[in-house]
């Protein structure tokens, strides 16, 4: 047993959709292994099992180093809000350490990336303990722009909150794509481009997205990193 977090995480646009639970706090953790055909990836998995029905589920895409104690304390406080939180494995078990080639590796091969993000999604929903049909992406960094390509795909989930995505490198948007998920994306006014999001806006609302763009003035990642003051 432990004590559930509270949080200051904005996902308020979640609780909107979802209907809240009691929480009675029995957080489990543990790695999962799945496949991409022969490939082995290991993804996180939170939840509470003294919950007795089905709970909604967060799907958490990584930030640029892969999946570190950040991740799965967030994965663990999202439980404590009262989802069920899985962390997708997007670089794969054994991939190495070089987290800035395997970055660009998969900022630039859209159709790559996508595949592991909805592997992810495909293994959260696969849980007994998961309601399939109350799904939703968060990510951070490179897992923001996971988040906004999984969007604009039209992939079918309630809704994406992106935090500090990175908006240049994001996948192509494919004129007459309809676009499901509710899409929430906050962002550091000194760290995006601002003519990025004006496209993106501009691509959402092709693909009749419900949106909403939230930009904090003068910082970067300050509002959801601890190392906030560092230029990252
Ligand atoms: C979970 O995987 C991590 C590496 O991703 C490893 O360091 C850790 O020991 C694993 N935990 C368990 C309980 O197997
Ligand atoms: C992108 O990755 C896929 C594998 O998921 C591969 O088949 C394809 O050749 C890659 N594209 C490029 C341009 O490297
Ligand atoms: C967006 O909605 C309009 C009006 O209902 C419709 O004509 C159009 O096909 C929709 N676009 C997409 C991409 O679904
Ligand atoms: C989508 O955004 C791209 C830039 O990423 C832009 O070139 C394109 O015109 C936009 N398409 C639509 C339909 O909004």
């Amino acid at each position: 047993m432990r004590n559930c977090m509270t949080t200051s995480l904005s996902i308020g646009i979640l609780l909107g959709l979802f209907v809240a639970r009691e929480v009675r706090c029995a957080v489990v953790t543990r790695n999962v292994t799945y496949f991409d055909d022969q490939t082995e990836l290991r993804g996180y998995l939170a939840y509470d099992d003294s919950w007795d029905e089905s709970a909604p589920a967060v799907v958490i895409i990584q930030d640029w180093d892969g999946i570190t104690l950040y991740e799965q304390q967030r994965a663990e406080m999202i439980v404590g809000l009262g989802y069920v939180a899985f962390c997708a494995d997007i670089y794969e078990v054994d991939s190495g350490t070089d987290y800035y080639s395997l970055y660009l590796e998969y900022t630039g091969n859209a159709t790559k990336y996508l595949r592991r993000m909805n592997l992810g999604i495909q293994e959260a929903k696969s849980f007994s303990f998961v309601d399939s049909t109350m799904v939703a992406a968060i990510g951070y960094c490179f897992g923001g722009t996971g988040v906004i390509n999984l969007a604009t795909a039209g992939v079918d989930l309630r809704a994406v909150v992106s935090f500090h995505g990175g908006l240049t490198r994001r996948a192509e948007y494919t004129e007459g794509t309809a676009i499901p998920a509710v899409v929430s994306i906050h962002s550091g006014g000194s760290d995006d481009s601002a003519s990025d999001i004006q496209q993106l806006q501009d691509n959402l609302t092709a693909g009749n997205a419900s949106w909403e763009v939230t930009r904090y003035g003068g910082v970067l990642h300050a509002f959801t990193m601890q190392l906030a003051r560092l230029a990252i």
